[in-house]
């Protein structure tokens, strides 16, 4: 009998039969020259493990919190627009897989379904992704209309207030789908394809005036906790903290905002330091492996999320490959929390990571005796 895929890289391929060209792109691509979404693989590849020995970890425990919420394990479903573009089941596929697995999602305000209808569907803690919009009133309806479904928290996503350059879509002609959660409230239909490279799409209705103290502003309009997404230095790492933001994801939208940033994991440590435990700090970019989570969280993420692999999931296999998904993160890290001599998340601390090879020192010192 065949074997199925055995881990996200081959449930991508696998995806990639699946999918259109042109959706396939517009999930797996990156901006301009997509050297961020190169680096963001390497920057992980390029950081070492410390195994350890006789520690006991006969008990592993991968749960922890996120916003006071009890998960299974540290990795959540990010924000990701018309999950119905890899499967027809859409976002309720994957909330009830997020569910099963005993983790959260986080809904795109781009969903395929309307906001109530998945959180209907959800067992877990879901929490919603909006824009500051120019019209002040749709950004107080949307999370009002969060809040009634039973979203418990708000992610604002500040990335993506300028329209990208994504090649691989223009050579395509992309066009996104639209998103149900617009409807009856008074912005032009054309914006709801809310991709943030649409030529009309979302950023057509983003609030490009907007400034910090419209955080405060918001936090007014809502009980709901703010969490803010797409922070990758320590100087708004702080400004979150100064408006009482209680979560950042540290993210640079996949890659598929501005190229040649940094990849999140290489700023993660910045920001964790800049906050100083005053807000929960989240990364996502690149995860793939239950090593990369492992050297998220050693590098004080507290979680992650996934975006590109969740729809590899769905597209092959709905419901179950999200699960799937999932449970292979789950797995892997738990597999490496045991090499590694740590049994609980807590115990993850930045002693297990090494990037400067040992070998390479040692060398080093020799070619300086030599030059003596
Ligand atoms: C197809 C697609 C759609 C996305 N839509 C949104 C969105 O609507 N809102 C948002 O904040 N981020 C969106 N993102 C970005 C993800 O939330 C996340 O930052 C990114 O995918 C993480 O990197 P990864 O794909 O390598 O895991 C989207 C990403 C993809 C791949």
């Amino acid at each position: 009998m065949a074997v199925g895929p055995i881990n996200i890289f081959e449930y991508e391929a696998l995806a990639k039969e699946k999918l259109s060209p042109a959706e396939y792109d517009f999930i797996a691509g990156g901006a301009t020259d997509e050297i961020t979404l190169r680096r963001t693989r390497t920057a992980f590849e390029s950081i070492m493990l410390r195994p350890r020995m006789l520690v006991d970890i006969s008990q592993p425990d991968l749960s922890t919190t996120v916003l006071g919420h009890p998960i299974a394990f540290p990795v959540l479903v990010d924000p990701a627009g018309h999950h119905g573009r890899a499967h027809p089941e859409g976002e309720l596929a994957t909330v009830r897989a997020a569910g099963a697995m005993d983790t959260a999602l986080l809904l795109s305000s781009g969903s395929s379904y309307r906001l109530k209808d998945v959180a209907e569907a959800a067992a877990g803690p879901i929490w919603f992704q909006q824009y500051l919009y120019q019209d002040q009133s749709l950004t107080q309806r949307m999370a009002h209309r969060a809040q009634e479904a039973g979203y418990s928290a708000l992610c604002l996503t500040l990335d993506s207030t300028v329209r990208a350059k994504r090649e691989r879509n223009i050579r395509n002609q992309y066009v996104a789908p639209s998103s149900p959660n617009y409807e009856g409230l008074e912005v032009p239909e054309y914006s709801w394809g809310l991709s943030s490279d649409a030529p009309r799409g979302v950023n057509t209705l983003i609030d490009r005036a907007a400034t910090w103290p419209q955080l405060d502003w918001l936090a007014a309009q809502t009980p709901l906790p703010l969490v803010v997404k797409g922070i990758m230095t320590a100087e708004d790492a702080r400004l979150c903290v100064e408006h009482g933001v209680k979560a950042v994801i540290v993210s640079n939208h996949g890659a598929r905002q501005l190229d040649t940033t940094f990849a999140s994991i290489e700023v993660l440590p910045e920001v964790v330091d800049a906050v100083d435990g005053q807000l929960e700090v989240y990364l996502d970019g690149g995860i793939r492996r239950g090593t990369d989570v492992f050297k998220a969280l050693a590098l004080g993420a507290r979680a992650v999320l996934i975006g590109r692999p969740l729809f590899w999931g769905l597209a092959v296999d709905g419901e179950a490959g999200v699960r799937a998904v999932l449970g292979m993160l789950r797995d892997e890290l738990e597999m490496t929390m045991g090499m590694c001599g740590r049994p609980t998340i807590e115990s993850i601390d930045r002693s297990v990571l090494g990037t400067v090879s040992p070998l390479q020192s040692v060398l080093q010192g020799l070619s300086l005796q030599s030059e003596v």
